[in-house]
């Protein structure tokens, strides 16, 4: 089955009440089945997608290859999408692998380059059918190993924003607008004003990142203030290696593996067919 870009599966999740779609962050390959198993029960389309660092550790073409396959034999229309990248070779060896989607990740440059080089990854994706999703302000956290201190987050600004969307006309904005990536210390401190008012100044779709640790009421008044997209990564790690934890503890080394990973596996399940539930 043909993988789909990010508008058209955005479409289809629309035709099927969903009000925005969750991303995924896939860790190991190990954990795919999971992922297609949450769709099925939740009867929902499925955005999967991989850090560089996931997709130099297991091969872009092995991810292509997999999800696809895994796409055509459960019938699940599926989106794989590269997560923040800043290398556009990088992005050049996911596009000719197959993948949907991708994200140009230059938040750390002013915005005059930022602009220029989502314009150069759009006109390399988009005569693939491949979307393209930038990102605006700088968003806090460890993402991949990249870390954004407290004092580097910047928000994302309504005028910058329209800017942005104006002369790159990428599929989808990153905003900057309170969440951090991985796991918070307190409560997420999302400024659903300032979201609100991007929203209202722009057509075209938002990404929410840092998706672990935000509460569902959080969630839920982030879509219905115009996320489109909502990026979760830490909470599939941390249900995986949590039960991974445990059973490796108490098993034997003669066991077979699988006894150790199947129930890290539905832990990953029940926590995505929750979060997909939640975007209905
Ligand atoms: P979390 O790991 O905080 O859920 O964030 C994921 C993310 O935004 C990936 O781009």
């Amino acid at each position: 089955m043909k993988l789909y870009n990010f508008p058209a599966l955005l479409q289809l999740a629309k035709a099927r009440n969903y009000k925005a779609l969750g991303s995924f962050n896939l860790h190991c390959l190990e954990m795919l089945p999971a992922y297609f198993r949450a769709a099925q029960r939740a009867d929902s389309p499925l955005m999967i997608q991989i850090s560089t660092g996931t997709a130099e550790y297991l091969g872009y073409q092995l991810l292509v290859d997999a999800v696809s396959s895994l796409a055509a034999s459960e019938q699940i229309p599926t989106c794989l999408h590269l997560d923040h990248c800043s290398d556009p070779r990088a992005i050049r060896t996911a596009i000719d692998a197959g993948f949907s989607s991708v994200m140009y990740d230059g938040s750390h440059l002013n915005i005059d380059e930022n602009i220029a080089n989502t314009r150069l990854v759009i006109e390399m994706a988009r005569p693939r059918g491949v979307s393209v999703e930038a990102e605006l302000g700088a968003i806090g956290g460890a993402e991949d190993g990249k870390m954004v201190a407290a004092e580097d987050i910047s928000f994302t600004t309504v005028a910058d924003a329209k800017r942005f969307v104006d002369e790159t006309g990428v599929d989808m904005l990153a905003v900057s607008v309170g969440t951090v990536h991985g796991l918070y210390t307190g409560k997420a401190q999302i400024q659903h004003q300032r979201l609100m008012e991007i929203t209202a100044a722009t057509a075209t779709p938002l990404v929410l990142h840092g998706g672990t640790g935000v509460s569902d009421d959080d969630m839920r008044r982030a879509v219905s203030g115009g996320i489109d997209k909502v990026n979760v990564g830490t909470e599939m790690n941390v249900q995986w290696v949590g039960r991974c934890k445990e059973t490796f503890e108490k098993g034997k080394v003669s066991d077979s593996v699988r006894k150790f990973l199947i129930p890290a596996n539905e832990a990953v399940t029940n926590v995505l067919t929750e979060k997909m539930n939640l975007f209905r």
